[in-house]
C-alpha cells in the first residue's frame, strides 16, 4: 500500500474537497460573463484540475503546458523546459493557470513572460499549495488553496520520482524514503 510510506496527513480529502470547492466558487463569481481558458501545468496539476474544473459554473475552455525543472538539488533550477506547449493561442483570452505547487517560483517565474508574450487579455494564478517561506521571486498569486511549511509533499497528483501521485491526500514521505540524491522534477 502506497499510504504506509506516508508518515502523516497534512491536508484530508474532506479538507481538500472543501477548500477546492471554495476556490471554484470565488473564481465562478470572479470571472461570471466571462469564457475564461484554464491552462493546467501537468502532471502534477492534473487531480486538483479535474476536481476544480467541475465546481466552477462557467462556460471555461482548457489546455495544457507541460514543463520540467532541471535541479542541481532539492531546489528547482530556474532552468524550465517547455516540453509539451498549448494547443491553441491566447490572444485576448482569460487565462487562469492551474498549478499544483509554488515553492522557489522559479517555474511559474520562466512560464509567466512566455505566456503574457501572446497577449492574453489577462493573466492569472491558481495554486493548490504555496509553501510562501520558500519563494525566491514574487509570483502573483490570485488564488491560493493552502499555505505549507517547508517540507516534501506527495499525493493529489504530487509525485516523488514519479509515484504516489494517486494518493487522494497531500502527505508527507516517510523520512527515509527521500533518498539523499535529489529528485528531478516532473512537473
Ligand atoms: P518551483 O519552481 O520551485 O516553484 O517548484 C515548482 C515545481 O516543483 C512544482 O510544480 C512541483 O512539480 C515541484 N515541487 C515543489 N515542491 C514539491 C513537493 O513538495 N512535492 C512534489 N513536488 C514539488
Ligand atoms: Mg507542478
Amino acid at each position: 500500500m502506497w499510504r504506509e510510506a506516508i508518515a502523516h496527513v497534512l491536508i484530508s480529502e474532506a479538507e481538500l474537497r472543501a477548500r477546492v470547492q471554495a476556490l471554484g466558487e470565488a473564481i465562478t463569481a470572479d470571472y461570471r460573463g466571462r469564457q475564461p481558458l484554464f491552462v493546467v501545468v501537468l502532471k502534477g496539476a492534473m487531480i486538483f484540475f479535474a476536481d476544480l474544473v467541475r465546481t466552477v459554473d462557467l462556460p471555461l475552455i482548457v489546455d495544457c503546458l507541460s514543463v520540467s525543472s532541471y535541479g542541481a538539488g532539492w531546489v528547482s533550477s530556474g532552468v524550465v523546459h517547455i516540453q509539451k506547449d498549448l494547443d491553441e493561442s491566447i490572444a485576448g483570452k482569460d487565462v487562469l493557470i492551474i498549478e499544483d505547487i509554488i515553492d522557489t517560483g522559479l517555474t511559474l517565474h520562466h512560464v509567466l513572460p512566455h505566456l503574457a508574450a501572446r497577449h492574453p487579455a489577462d493573466l492569472k494564478i491558481c495554486v493548490l499549495l504555496d509553501k510562501r517561506a520558500r519563494r525566491r521571486v514574487a509570483l502573483p498569486i490570485k488564488y491560493r488553496g493552502f499555505e505549507l511549511p517547508d517540507s516534501f509533499v506527495v499525493g493529489y497528483g504530487l509525485d516523488y520520482q514519479g509515484q504516489y501521485r494517486n494518493l487522494p491526500f497531500i502527505g508527507a514521505l516517510r523520512p527515509e524514503l527521500l533518498r539523499r540524491e535529489p529528485p528531478v522534477s516532473k512537473g
